[in-house]
């Protein structure tokens, strides 16, 4: 089976993208899995620091890997938003198939010298591992739904001369840059500035790949603008939570009576499975990867 990054590569090449869906739990697991079954295309998990803490590394590790076996899909394990050398570093060593580095509330030179540091240990256990950076910072937390409108500020935005540089100087696989995203689902729709994708994109070397943060929210059109000029991998979380908790408290609601978790989660895995084809197919990589 190929590496994530030629993957990423092929899908880069192809004008696709990869998906990159969170999980808490197994249930998640399996409604991304049910979806991602019908196509084959492959597919990144994703686990913040809290989820995996709350899965636990091993445990996250062990069920991909278990599902990978039992499809033989390309299905790869991302620890998403990891904040510190050291939790990444925890992740590496379970095994973990990709990594993101978010230093983007940190100063450049913290940023830039950490992630490096970071790619330097992973490239070190095995050159097989996705390193991610991000520069340029999104100014809203995934998995909330809010009241309330947001103004990006331009001060947040990625500058394309700055990630050139820390794309070179750290050697990361892929690069995360704030382009009008936003996590989560704000009241007011995103707007994502094409113009500097486009020029973010040009600077960026071509073998290295291009993620779009908080996919939730962000309108079908523009998405598949996002796709066409270079993002080859898409984060979606709070769409995928909501869908969950939607679906649970809806099936509580209709079966108060029932005790058995499996009977309480099939619709709650059918959900998050609805969910998860409306996004890949989407990101138009369908019977195409
Ligand atoms: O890393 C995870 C995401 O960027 C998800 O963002 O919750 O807005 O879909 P989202
Ligand atoms: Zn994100």
């Amino acid at each position: 089976m190929k590496i994530l990054k030629e993957y990423l590569a092929e899908a880069g090449n192809d004008g696709l993208a990869i998906g990159h869906f969170n999980i808490s739990n197994l249930v998640q697991l399996k409604g991304i899995l049910s979806a991602v079954k019908k196509t084959g295309v492959p597919v990144m998990i994703g686990t913040s620091e809290g989820e995996a803490d709350f899965i636990g590394f091993k445990m996250a590790r062990a069920m991909v890997d278990a599902v990978r076996e039992e499809t033989g899909l390309p299905i790869f394990l991302n620890a998403d938003h990891f904040h510190s050398f050291e939790k990444v570093k925890e992740a590496i060593d379970a095994g973990y198939d990709s990594v993101l580095i978010d230093l983007s509330r940190e100063n450049y030179k913290k940023n830039l010298e950490e992630t490096k540091r970071v790619v330097e240990y992973a490239h070190s256990v095995n050159p097989a591992i996705s390193v991610e950076g991000e520069l340029g910072y999104l100014v809203t937390e995934s998995s909330k739904v809010y009241k309330e409108s947001f103004e990006i500020p331009s001060e947040s935005l990625t500058k394309p001369e700055e990630a050139l540089k820390y794309v070179n100087e750290t050697g990361v696989d892929r690069f995360a840059p704030a382009v009008g995203n936003l996590h989560g689902i704000a009241a007011n729709e995103p707007k994502l500035d094409f113009e500097l994708i486009k020029k973010i994109r040009a600077v960026l070397p071509s073998e290295v790949a291009m993620v779009l943060h908080g996919g939730s929210g962000i309108p079908d059109d523009q998405m598949r603008e996002a796709v066409k000029l270079g993002f080859n991998n898409i984060h979606i979380s709070t769409e995928i939570r909501v869908a969950y908790v939607d679906a649970l408290r809806k099936m509580l609601a209709a079966a108060p009576e029932e005790t058995t978790p499996y009977k309480i989660y099939k619709p709650v895995i059918e959900a998050v499975a609805s969910k998860t084809a409306e996004k890949l197919e989407l990101f138009g990589s369908v019977n195409k990867i």
